[in-house]
């Protein structure tokens, strides 16, 4: 008995050696790869969640080379060349399209050797904004073709009828094929700008999986990248974004390219924001604004204006915050609304800003100020579909709820910035000195702002607050003399 429990070790023991030296086996077991279409991070087996980001349901079965990985084996390679730190080189040259709110946020214009990646929702305006900078690029005589793996031809040109831009000397592509578009352009007079619309539809034929993995994007955006930098070219990419806003693909993708945009905007506004994440050549965090006609994006050269647009300052719950974005002052309107609540738990919605930010003013209100706002659903808006993401924005934010609770406005022609601290302490933040210039050219009258930030300009008052009860003190008196002068 015990012979033949040996003897069938032997042989299980003697297939497994079998089955680890076959190499159909081998080439079985390293086929299926998969690969998490968040984070690229590879699995030999499918999971529900990627274990290395949390995802759900992103891991994709992908078809990569068999065989354990290749060291450099035999055979020597060329030495490079090390050049010492202190060489010249020139300073890389921003060429501009002359769409200005597009040359913002690349940091002057468009940089040769570069690629670039724009990413955003479907429909936002990405195909549009290029169509219309290389446009723009091809009537100054710069070289561009525009390729698209989404669209047909025709329909491009309808677009570019639309926009009025039939003239350009533009070059039109509908290709797929990586291959196809490099040995396009490996050439000496190749276009000196080539937009990509989108990098998810484009394939590299030596892989097996569908376009759009991760696997066929990484490559097919290392390859457009290689031709950028060996023939000078920029190369500008489309990318989809996924469900929460993501450039869809891996993160790499982000690591690969010398910038990223992302366009945005509110569904339902006319307005769009291109927003700087990444720029290898200028400061990130600039935005540009457009709005969006029926014929094409048109610049916004002044968004204060837009975003203020034409407000009633006479209504209670809302305020006049004086922002940054970028290097760019931007004054928008925080509108707030208190509500007694119907349910048992009260509701609190946000647009266009931090919803743990929200919590905590309303904590801070309640706690510090004594306001009660436990039985009271909260909703606050950013005005003209712009998302904030400035700790600045606080006090604005309190003054608009203030003044909701209270049902006193905040006075006429007054901007608000200021952090809030847990303790209730207002903090200083930075740039005053250009939020309260940017608020007096706009005809702001006063600047309520945190103490020793700024000094006020000689049109526009500061009135400096050190804790949040001076502003709930200052908005009451604004309602005692009210209520007094109605009477
Ligand atoms: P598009 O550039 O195709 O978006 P994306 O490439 O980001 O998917 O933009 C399409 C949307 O823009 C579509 O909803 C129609 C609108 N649009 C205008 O409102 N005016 C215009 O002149 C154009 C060309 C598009
Ligand atoms: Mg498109």
């Amino acid at each position: 008995m015990a012979v033949r429990k040996d003897q069938y070790r032997w042989k299980s023991e003697r297939r497994d050696a079998a089955d680890r030296n076959n190499p159909a086996t081998l080439m079985a077991r390293a086929a299926s790869n998969y690969a998490c279409q968040e984070c690229g991070a590879a699995s030999n087996r499918w999971m529900g969640r990627c274990e290395s980001c949390g995802a759900w349901n992103s891991l994709v079965e992908e078809t990569t080379s068999a065989g354990p990985p290749k060291g450099l084996g035999r055979g020597s390679g060329h030495r490079i060349k090390l050049v010492s730190l202190a060489g010249t080189t020139d300073e890389a040259a921003h060429v501009p399209t002359g769409i200005s709110e597009f040359d913002r946020v690349c940091g002057g214009g468009l940089v040769p050797g570069s690629a670039l990646l724009i990413g955003g929702d479907p429909g936002i305006g990405k195909s549009t904004l290029l169509l219309q900078a290389t446009a723009a690029l091809a009537s100054n005589g710069v070289t561009c073709a525009y390729v698209t793996g989404e669209e047909a031809i025709a329909q491009v040109r309808l677009r570019a009828n639309r926009l009025g831009l039939l003239d350009a000397p533009l070059y039109l592509a509908a290709a797929t094929s990586v291959r196809d578009i490099v040995a396009t352009l490996d050439i000496v007079d190749s276009p000196q700008v080539v937009v990509i619309d989108s990098i998810q539809t484009m394939f590299v034929d030596s892989l097996d999986s569908a376009p759009g993995t991760v696997a066929q994007v990484r490559s097919s955006a290392q390859e457009l990248i290689r031709i950028a930098k060996n023939r000078g070219l920029t190369v500008i990419l489309v990318g989809h974004v996924t469900k929460d806003g993501q450039i869809a693909g891996p993160r790499v993708l982000e690591h690969m390219v010398d910038t990223v945009l992302y366009f945005e905007g509110e569904r339902g506004h006319q307005f769009r924001i291109l927003r700087t994440v990444k720029n290898r050549f200028g400061p990130t965090d600039e935005i540009g604004v457009f709005d969006m006609t029926d014929h094409g994006l048109r610049e916004v050269p002044n968004p204060s204006a837009l975003f203020l647009g034409d407000r009633d300052a006479s209504i209670s719950g809302t305020s006049v915050f004086a922002g940054i974005e970028g290097t760019r002052p931007l004054l928008v309107e925080i509108q707030a609304l208190t509500a007694p609540t119907a349910l048992g738990t009260a509701r609190r919605a946000v647009i266009g800003w931090d919803a743990g930010r929200l919590a905590m003013v309303l904590a801070v209100l309640e706690t510090r100020c004594g306001l009660s706002l436990a039985g009271q659903d909260v909703f606050l808006n950013i005005a003209g579909g712009l998302k904030i993401r400035e700790p600045a924005a606080d006090l604005a934010v309190a003054a608009a709820l203030i003044s909701s609770i209270t049902n006193v406005s905040v006075p006429m022609r007054t901007a608000v910035f200021g952090e809030i601290g847990l303790s209730g302490e207002i903090r200083p933040v930075g740039q005053s000195d250009i939020r309260i210039k940017e608020a007096s050219k706009l005809g702001f009258h006063r600047v309520i702002a945190p103490k020793g930030n700024a000094a006020a300009s000689p049109e526009t008052s500061l009135t400096e607050i050190a804790r949040l009860e001076d502003l709930l003190a200052l908005l009451a008196d604004r309602g005692n003399s009210r209520i007094t002068s109605v009477s």
